[in-house]
């Protein structure tokens, strides 16, 4: 990819949302060059966070900024959560929506930096809630089913309309990009 640009994110519907990412095997420069294209499309958008799968990339790593500036996470777990936070909640995949949804306030992620270094952050709140959307979406989980009975239903109302209108598949050509 040339200049770093905003690239297409990924809308609801799109088979690489649901599936789970594999990790990343080495961290090079096509990775680095990669989380500066996510950050770029993420501030374009904008957003807080994107996922690599957002963009059609099948790997474990994400890029986010809760207005501390961009970080990079890279083949990231979460090992310890506590508490409860509820919070609205949306995503760069399902614009224009979102849903109060309860998850764990404090979560423990770990995961590597673009130097391969070990990274460990205790999170609560806002930035706590991005690392868990993040995770799922590299786990190929979308925000709708965390939703309650009710506000599933009237999501998938609006969302069934949606997909009758959606782009071709892997506009950005970024599907292979790691070879595997
Ligand atoms: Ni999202």
């Amino acid at each position: 990819m040339g200049s770093v640009s905003g690239l297409t994110i990924r809308q609801y519907g799109d088979p690489v949302l649901k599936e789970r990412t594999l990790e990343v095997q080495e961290i090079d420069g096509k990775v680095a060059a990669l989380a500066e294209s996510m950050i770029a499309t993420m501030y374009e958008a904008p957003g807080s966070g994107l996922a690599a799968n957002q963009i059609g990339v099948m790997r474990r790593m994400f890029v986010y900024d809760i207005g501390e500036g961009p970080r990079t996470v890279i083949n990231p777990r979460i090992v310890e959560s506590d508490g409860e936070w509820t919070y609205d909640e949306g995503c760069l995949s399902i614009p224009g929506l979102s849903w109060d949804i309860v998850r764990p306030n404090a979560v423990h992620l770990v995961g590597l930096d673009l130097n391969g270094n070990e990274i460990s952050i205790e999170a609560t709140e806002l930035e706590g809630r991005v690392f868990q959307h993040e995770l799922d979406h590299l786990d190929g989980i979308l925000l709708v089913e965390r939703l309650d009975a009710a506000q599933r239903k009237e999501a998938m109302k609006i969302l069934r309309s949606r997909m009758l209108h959606l782009p071709a598949g892997d506009p950005d050509g970024l599907s292979r990009i790691f070879a595997r």
